[in-house]
């Protein structure tokens, strides 16, 4: 039986938490055999034992198949230590579990159209996955630093760096992604320029052949920038380095506007992952039942897709979604004239009901 963590964090964490629990449950009660214990991590793991990711957290993440977090952080923990602010909490995590690919999908449902800043015809329907890799690249490649330069002026430097191994991992992640879509997909490098990518270029050629049947391009990162806004139905799956991925992540997520609705995976090499919103904490709507809990449970979706090889049930959680926004209900970060304004419990049960 497989066991899961789950971590509320702060700010709607345990709203928009509680929701997925509630999908969790329902999901057992239909068969799904597997446990769920519940830890603090951020803002709560500090109010409860002084640390953001302390040992007792550390302990129950570190057996669990998978982790379900709500968000992390809240303006009362502003005057901290930088070490034991609930930010830290969430890197530590990331670290500790080796979690090196970030799966992003931006999703844009047909009756949300309107949530975007560009056109309905260009991003209705979006369905496209960003795999970013997340431990390595210029932001954490040595030599790094600021020193006096030999004419006696500063100078600022990072080095971008993947090693054969760490390529070959995220490029796996990637075409078993793809596999599980539309079978396309597009590496994203600066190959023209960058030795780095060049080797990243090399390698995603190498491991396509083990995968005959996903349709493997390559794109240069500013030209995907474009296309990303251009034409981004074109794209299934986009694999990417840590710098370039980190900005078109967010630029995906954006064609969408709706950012109550975007969950993310963060995996390690054996399957198991970390699944959380794409959004923070909220604490400006905190507590006031506003929350949309949607993208943490379509972080669950992604969970039984990932961690628990339950393609059946993730479709199904992602159709009950689906139904829901076709019944027309919507929380108010995502409502329009003509549709009927839930709160963060109610949209949880149309789900369960919707299942
Ligand atoms: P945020 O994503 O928490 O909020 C941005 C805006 O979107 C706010 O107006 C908020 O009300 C709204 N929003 C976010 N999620 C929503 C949802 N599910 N339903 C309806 N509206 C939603 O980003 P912000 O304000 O920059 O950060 C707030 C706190 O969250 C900070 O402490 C920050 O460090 C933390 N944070 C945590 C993340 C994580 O745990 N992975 C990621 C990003 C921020
Ligand atoms: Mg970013």
């Amino acid at each position: 039986m497989k066991h899961i963590a789950v971590l509320n964090g702060d700010g709607i964490g345990p709203e928009i938490v509680a929701q997925a629990v509630k999908v969790l449950d329902k999901l057992i009660e239909q068969g799904l055999q597997v446990s769920y214990e519940y830890a603090k991590l951020g803002g709560e793991a500090y109010d409860a034992y002084g640390s953001p990711y302390p040992n007792e957290t550390q302990e129950i993440v570190r057996k669990a198949d998978a982790v379900l977090l709500g968000a992390v952080g809240s303006p009362q923990y502003d005057n901290l230590d930088r070490p034991l602010r609930p930010e830290r909490g969430l890197l530590a995590i990331r670290k500790d579990l080796n979690l090196f690919a970030n799966l992003r999908p931006a999703i844009l449902y047909k009756e949300l159209a309107n949530a975007s800043t560009l056109k309905p015809e260009v991003v209705a329907g979006l369905d496209i996955l960003i795999v970013r890799e997340l431990t390595g690249d210029i932001y954490f490649g040595e030599p790094r630093g600021i020193i006096t330069n030999d004419k006696g002026e500063r100078e600022g430097f990072n080095t971008m760096r993947y090693s054969e191994s760490e390529i070959r991992r995220i490029a796996k992640v990637s075409f078993e992604s793809a596999q599980k879509r539309n079978k396309k997909l597009c590496s994203v490098d600066k190959a023209n320029v960058l030795e780095t990518t060049e080797l990243w270029r090399q390698i995603f050629n190498e491991v396509a052949k083990d995968y005959p049947d996903v349709e493997l391009s390559h794109m240069y990162v500013d030209n995907c920038a474009m296309q990303l806004v251009k034409n981004p139905k074109q794209f299934d799956v986009v694999a990417t380095g840590n710098i370039f991925g980190d900005i078109l992540s967010d630029q995906a997520s954006m064609l969408t506007g709706s950012i109550g609705m975007l969950p993310s995976a963060s995996l390690d090499e054996n399957g198991k992952g970390l699944y959380e919103p794409s959004h923070g904490s909220a604490p400006d709507i905190a507590g006031q039942n506003k929350a949309n809990p949607l993208a943490t449970i379509l972080s669950l979706a992604m969970m039984l897709r990932y961690s628990l090889n339950d393609e059946v049930r993730a479709k199904q959680v992602e159709q009950a979604v689906q139904k829901v926004l076709e019944q027309g209900y919507r929380t108010a970060d995502i409502y329009e004239d003509g549709t009927t304004l839930v709160g963060c419990a109610d949209m949880g049960d149309k789900v369960v009901q919707a299942l």
